[in-house]
Order: C-alpha cells, then structure tokens, then sequence
C-alpha cells in the first residue's frame, strides 16, 4: 500500500480507502449483514487501508462501522464522517448547535470520541458565506474539544461538476479548510483544471470520491455515455470504438477498465487517497492489486487527457 500526506492535516493516509456509501452503502444495499462487513473493513486494514469515509446519512453505515471497529485500535485508522448543513438545496438548519448534535450522534454511533475529519456534505457557492458564519464558528469549538481533528466539505458533482463550491472557499477562505472531497476520475477530470493546482496551492488534502462509479464497472452505460458525448461533439466521433470503448485501457499490467480508473484516479500528485465503495472483498482486493502501481502508462493517460479533460459535466 501507498501512503500520502493528506495536506495540512499531515495524517499519513492510505491511497486507497474504504467508502461506506455511494451505491453499495456499505453492503446495505446488497443484504450484507454485519459479520460481512466487518470481515471487509478487516481485510481493508489488514491490507494497510488506515482511511475510512462514512457520512450520519449513509443509512446504518456509522452504526456497523462502529461496531466492525471494535477492539482496533483508534490510531490505527482514521475517520471522515460529514453533516449534512443543507439536506435540500436550500434546507438549512437554521440552528449552528445542530452541527454539534450531529457530530455527538456520530461520534456515538462510531464508538469513539473523536473523528480525524469533519465534512460539510455538499457545499455549494452560494451557501459558502452562510456555512462560514453559521456553522463554521461551531466546528472550530469541536475541533478545540478534540472532537474532531480537522475540517472541510465535500461537493455536489452532480450539480456542481465544474466544482464552483471548492472555488469559491478555496478564492475567500483557503485557510479554514483541511480536506477537500471531490470526484476526479476518467470520465470527471475537470478538477485538474483549476481546483487541484489550488487545492495543493494551499495545501489542503483531497479525498477522491465515486471517481469509478456508476458508467465504469457498467459496460453498457459506458457505451452509452461515450455515444452521447460523440453525438455532441464533445469527443471526436472516430476517437473511440462504439462498442467497449475502454477496453484499450487493459494492457500490460492493468488487468480492466476498472483497475485502470482506479490508477487514473490516485495518480494526479493532488489526491492524498481515492476511496472505493465497494463491499466485495475480492473486489477491494483487486483495487488495492491496482494501487500497487498507481499510474497508467503515459500514452494511456494522455490520450484520456485528450479525449476527456475538456468536459465538466457529471458522469
Ligand atoms: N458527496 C459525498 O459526500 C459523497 C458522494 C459520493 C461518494 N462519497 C464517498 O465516496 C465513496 C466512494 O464512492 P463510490 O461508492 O461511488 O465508489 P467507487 O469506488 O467510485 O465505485 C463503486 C462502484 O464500483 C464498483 N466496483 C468497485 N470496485 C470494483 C471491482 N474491482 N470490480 C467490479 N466493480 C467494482 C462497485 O461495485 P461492487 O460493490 O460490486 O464492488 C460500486 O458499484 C462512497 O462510498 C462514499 O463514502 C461521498
């Protein structure tokens, strides 16, 4: 396993960790029951996955993470959990104490008395003044308690793929945030535009989220995304068979489209670790396989660069 430096946090964290959402949710989605998920979080920190992400709304994820963790030792692994400070887009609560509640709960639920990170799930532009008012006085008191290490916010890439809430936090107040999380992948590459070369201007970590779900592991909606981005002219109609237009991806060591997203995701010297959600343990055994060698081979890479960096909408 590699380790990185997450920014100003300077926890040492694993490239590759382990992610208690997205479409599996931690298994829940799947019928896992709580004897599988905590084989799986121990075979993550078997395999040196010392990162796990988990947010008070991913369903009982919070709950069975604490309960898998039991007897680890606390230092070593390191949590990210998040508040959701706007459930809808405008939903505030207008309460800053609803923060720390949620963080109580959380902190409950995970069996332990402090989180590394604390994350505002979601942050959009115009809400970053509100959250800096509002809740940010509130964060700075837990961070004083020791109950949370270090803070910061993720985005919504599916309405803010062009990442405008990391810009405007990181353009106002660069110094309040630790940890930035946002999806960098193959197919979403926009955050090497602007907010990655910022985000290590600052030096502010980033935890690469969902950068291989959903169109990757799914060879038809793939297809169909590569269609629709030829039928736009968003990439050039002869740049990519019709049929597998990735497949070209697998060669030499990278074993499938997959490995190769991963690779993609963790390469870029910004990323501080890529959290994957899977809840099969054979697949995670295979993710990690990938990080071993966390880079493409560079005609692989540029020609991505090429095909897809221009586009900043969600995939
Ligand atoms: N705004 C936010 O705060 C936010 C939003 C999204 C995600 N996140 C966090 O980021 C984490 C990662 O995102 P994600 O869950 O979308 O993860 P991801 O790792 O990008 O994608 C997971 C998907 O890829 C599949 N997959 C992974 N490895 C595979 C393999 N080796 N072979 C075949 N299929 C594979 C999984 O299926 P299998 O389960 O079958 O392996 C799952 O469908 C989430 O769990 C969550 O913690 C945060």
């Amino acid at each position: 396993m590699h380790y990185r430096t997450l920014g100003k946090t300077e926890l040492n964290v694993s490239l590759l960790s382990l992610g208690t959402g997205g479409p599996s949710m931690f298994g829940q989605n799947k019928g896992l029951e709580q004897n599988n998920q905590t084989a799986l979080v121990r075979r993550c920190l078997d395999m040196g996955i010392n990162l796990i992400d988990t947010h008070e709304r991913y369903k009982d994820s919070e709950k069975i993470l604490g309960r898998a963790l039991k007897g680890v030792p606390r230092d070593s692994y390191n949590l990210v959990t998040k508040w959701a400070y706007a459930p809808g887009v405008d939903d505030f609560n207008p309460d800053p104490e609803a923060l720390a509640r949620s963080v109580e709960r959380s902190l409950q639920r995970l069996r332990t008395d402090h989180v590394e990170v604390l994350l505002f799930h979601g942050l959009m532009p115009e809400h970053h003044d509100l959250v800096v008012d509002r809740y940010v006085p509130v964060l700075q008191r837990l961070k004083d308690e020791g109950k949370v290490k270090f803070g910061g916010f993720s985005l919504r890439y599916v309405v803010d793929p062009a990442h405008e809430g990391a810009l405007t936090a990181l353009g106002r107040t660069p110094d309040l945030w630790d940890v930035i999380m946002l999806k960098f992948g193959i197919l979403n590459q926009y955050a090497s535009k602007k907010v990655l070369p910022l985000a290590m201007e600052h030096n502010v970590g980033i935890l690469n989220m969902a950068a291989v779900r959903v169109k990757l592991p799914n060879p038809k909606l793939l297809a169909e995304t590569v269609a629709d981005w030829k039928a736009r002219g968003l990439v050039p109609s002869d740049a990519l068979p019709d049929a597998d237009p990735l497949g070209w991806l697998a060669t030499g060591d990278v074993d499938s489209v997959i490995s190769a997203a991963y690779k993609f995701a963790a390469e870029h010297p910004a990323i501080g670790s890529v959290i994957s959600g899977t809840s099969n343990i054979d697949h995670m055994e295979r993710n990690v396989a990938a990080l071993e060698r966390p880079y493409l081979p560079v005609e692989s890479r540029l020609k991505l660069e090429n095909l897809f960096g221009h586009i900043a909408e969600y995939a």
